[in-house]
C-alpha cells in the first residue's frame, strides 16, 4: 500500500476558479500536479492534495457545481465568528471555498484598501487551519503562498507549542518577497493570536508574510537564482540577513506551466498551429498578427512583443524608452497589459509617435497574449527583479525568443546564446545594447531557426517541480 501524504495548500487566488497573476497559475497547476505524480515516480507515496480558496465574492456570484459542506466557528473578540465552507472538485481534486464577513466586505481579490485585505486573509488563514478538523481529514503538510496565507503557518506554529496540531509541518513558498501585506497588530489578538519574540526585524514583527517566514518549517523560492538573491541587501527587502539565520529552511523550486493549455499544437487561439516539426507554420501567426495591429505584413521585419502588468518590477519603462530611441529602425513591436496608469499613458504616447511600427493594448485580452507568444520573433522581459517569471516560459515554448534581463528565474531559464538573450544592467542602455544585438541574430534565418528549435525544446511542465516539491514535504514529514 503506498503511503498517503496528505496536503492543505492554501492560496489567494488559483485559476481557473480565479486568476489575477502568477500565483493564480501556479496555484491553479501545482496541486494537481502533485496528485499526479504516481507511486513509481515517488518511491511509494501519492499525494493528497486538496485547495482551498477565499470565497470571493466574484466566485460566489458565478461559479456553478459548488456545494454547501456546513459552517464552524472562529472565535473572534471574545464572541465568534461564522465560517461557512463550500466544495467542489478540479479534476477530482477537492477544492475548498471558505467564506465569512470578512471575506464578503473584501471586494475585489486584491483590495486597494490594506485595512480590508487584512481583516479578509487573516480571517481566511486562521479559518482554514479550522478547516481540516471539520472535515475530518488530516493533512500533513501545510503549504500557504505569499503574505495573504502565510498567516496559517504562524498560527499552526503557536499551536504547536500550545500541544495541538503535533504532525502538522509547514511550507510557505515566496513568490513575490516585496509584497509583505499590512500591519496586523492589531487584528491577530482578537483572533487571539500573540505575537512571540521573533528575531525578524521590529517593523517586520507585525507582518504576515515575515511572520511566515519565521514559521515555516521550509520556504521555497520560485526559482533557485530568486532564493540566493531573497539573501542579498539588493532582494532581501530588508529580511536578508533574518533568512541568512536559516539557510537550510531556505531553497528554490523552479515553477512549471501548463504545458497542455499553453501547446503550440492544439492552441485554438492561434491562426496556425505548429510544432517543432512544422516550424514554419508559425510565419501564419506572425502574418495575423503584423494585420490585426494594423502594421506593415512583411515576415523580413522583426516583430518584439511584450505581454506584462504594466509595472516598474516589470522594466515596462526600460522598454518603452528603448523603443522610443530605437524608433525608425526597422522593427515592429507590441505591448499587451494594464497597470501604472502613467506608464499605460508613456505607451499610449509612443504608439502616437510611432503609429505603424508601436501598438499598445492596454487590456487583458488572454487570447491576444496567445498570439503574441505566437506569432512575435522577440520576447521582451526586462524585469528589475523576477521571482519566476511565467511569461518567457511560454514565449519558448511557442518559439518566441525571449530578451532579458538577468535576474531571478530569468535567469535560470533562458541560456544566453543558446535559447535568448540576457543583459544585467536595469538601464534603457543595457536592454538598448542586447536588443541590437539579438535583432542582429535575427538577420541571420539559420540562427534564428535554431535558437527558436531550442527554446522549443525545453521542458517547463510542472513534472519535475512537483518532484521537487514533493521531496521537500518528504523531508519534513515521517513517512511510515
Ligand atoms: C509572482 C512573481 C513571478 C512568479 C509568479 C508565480 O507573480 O512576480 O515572477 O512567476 O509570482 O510564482
Amino acid at each position: 500500500m503506498p503511503k498517503t501524504v496528505q496536503v492543505l495548500f492554501l492560496a489567494a487566488e488559483a485559476d481557473p476558479f480565479v486568476k489575477v497573476g502568477g500565483l493564480g497559475d501556479v496555484a491553479g497547476s501545482l496541486p494537481r500536479a502533485l496528485r499526479a505524480l504516481s507511486d513509481e515516480q515517488t518511491g511509494g507515496a501519492v499525494l493528497d492534495v486538496r485547495l482551498a480558496l477565499p470565497y470571493h465574492p466574484l466566485l460566489k456570484s458565478h461559479l456553478d457545481g459548488v456545494t454547501s459542506v456546513g459552517s464552524y466557528a472562529l472565535e473572534q473578540s471574545g464572541d465568534s465568528a461564522e465560517v461557512d465552507i463550500y466544495e467542489t472538485a478540479l479534476d477530482g481534486m477537492p477544492v475548498y471555498f471558505i467564506d465569512g464577513a470578512p471575506i464578503q466586505s473584501g471586494g475585489s481579490v486584491y483590495s486597494s484598501d490594506a485595512a480590508l485585505d487584512a481583516g479578509k486573509y487573516t480571517f481566511f488563514s486562521l479559518a482554514a487551519l479550522e478547516l481540516p478538523r471539520y472535515i475530518g481529514w488530516k493533512p500533513d503538510i501545510l503549504h500557504v503562498n505569499d503574505w495573504h496565507t502565510a498567516l496559517a503557518a504562524y498560527s499552526a506554529l503557536l499551536r504547536k507549542w500550545d500541544g495541538e496540531l503535533k504532525d502538522i509541518s509547514t511550507v510557505l513558498t515566496v513568490h513575490n518577497l516585496p509584497f509583505m501585506g499590512p500591519d496586523v497588530s492589531t487584528l491577530l489578538p482578537e483572533y487571539n493570536l500573540r505575537l512571540v519574540n521573533t528575531g525578524l526585524p521590529e517593523w517586520a514583527e507585525v507582518m504576515p508574510l515575515p511572520l511566515g517566514l519565521w514559521a515555516a518549517d521550509k520556504i521555497v523560492a520560485v526559482s533557485p537564482t530568486y532564493a540566493r538573491e531573497l539573501l542579498t541587501e539588493e532582494n532581501g527587502c530588508g529580511l536578508d540577513a533574518f533568512l541568512g539565520l536559516r539557510p537550510e529552511a531556505l531553497s528554490g523550486i523552479l515553477n512549471g506551466i501548463d504545458t497542455a493549455s499553453f501547446n503550440p499544437e492544439t492552441d485554438s487561439a492561434l491562426k496556425a498551429n505548429f510544432s517543432i516539426e512544422t516550424l514554419a507554420n508559425r510565419f501564419q501567426n506572425k502574418e495575423a498578427l503584423q494585420s490585426q495591429l494594423g502594421f506593415t505584413v512583411d515576415l523580413g521585419i522583426p516583430l518584439l512583443g511584450v505581454v506584462s502588468r504594466m509595472d516598474q518590477q516589470k522594466g515596462i519603462d526600460l522598454v518603452l524608452k528603448t523603443l522610443k530611441k530605437l524608433a525608425g529602425r526597422p522593427w515592429q513591436a507590441v505591448i499587451l497589459g494594464t497597470g501604472d496608469p502613467k506608464l499605460e499613458k508613456a505607451a499610449a504616447r509612443l504608439q502616437e509617435a510611432a503609429p505603424g511600427q508601436f501598438h499598445a493594448v492596454l487590456k487583458f485580452d488572454s487570447k491576444l497574449a496567445r498570439q503574441i507568444y505566437a506569432g512575435a520573433d522577440i520576447f521582451l522581459m526586462p524585469s528589475r527583479y523576477e521571482p519566476c517569471g511565467l511569461s518567457q516560459l511560454i514565449a519558448m515554448r511557442y518559439g518566441c525568443v525571449p530578451v532579458v534581463r538577468a535576474t531571478g528565474g530569468l535567469t535560470d531559464t533562458v541560456v544566453s546564446g543558446e535559447t535568448g538573450f540576457l543583459f544585467e544592467k536595469p538601464t534603457p542602455g543595457g536592454l538598448e545594447k542586447i536588443l541590437l544585438q539579438a535583432l542582429a541574430e535575427y538577420e541571420d534565418g539559420v540562427r534564428w531557426r535554431e535558437y527558436q528549435l531550442n527554446c522549443m525544446k525545453q521542458d517547463f511542465s510542472w513534472d519535475k517541480s512537483a518532484l521537487a516539491y514533493f521531496d521537500l514535504y518528504r523531508s519534513i514529514t515521517p513517512l511510515a
